[in-house]
């Protein structure tokens, strides 16, 4: 295993900071990665920070975390949590612990957000505290 954490988002996520702020915050996309980078110092680790608006682009990077023996994933699939059974069977196919991050709760929102094919295989989750949330599970992921 080595210090490499990646750090997965999906679809949307690169309109943070303008796209609907009142649920997601002001913080942009850059801010958390910046957040993040400095958290992971402090914690000895090395984040890899990943934007895509495609399904199986993250379906591909979950395998290279398996290839680099990452340490673990922090993955926001947005949208594709309520969706994705590739992305659920790629967690499982790993064997790299994999914890679920949001922004917002999903389960207090819309009822087709309230099923998480993520949490089905994840280790741990961190959900509606905002930008802070990344932070809060990278300090899980260190403590795996
Ligand atoms: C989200 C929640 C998802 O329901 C939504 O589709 C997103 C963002 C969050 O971070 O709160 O795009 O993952």
């Amino acid at each position: 295993m080595t210090d490499i954490v990646f750090v997965l988002n999906g679809p949307n996520l690169n309109l943070l900071g303008t796209r609907e702020p009142e649920i997601y915050g002001s913080d942009t996309l850059a801010d958390i990665e910046a957040r993040l980078e400095s958290k992971a110092r402090e914690l000895g680790l090395v984040i890899d920070f990943r934007q895509t608006n495609h399904e199986g682009v993250l379906v591909d990077w979950l395998h290279e975390a398996r290839e680099v023996r990452a340490r673990a994933v922090l993955l926001n699939a947005a949208a594709y949590t309520h969706t994705s059974i590739a992305l659920l069977d790629a967690i499982k196919a790993i064997g790299v612990p994999v914890i679920e991050v949001h922004l917002s709760d999903p389960a207090t929102r819309e009822a087709f957000r309230h099923i998480s094919y993520i949490g089905m295989a994840a280790v741990d989750e961190v959900k509606g505290l905002g930008a802070e949330g990344y932070v809060v599970a990278l300090e899980k992921a260190a403590a795996l």
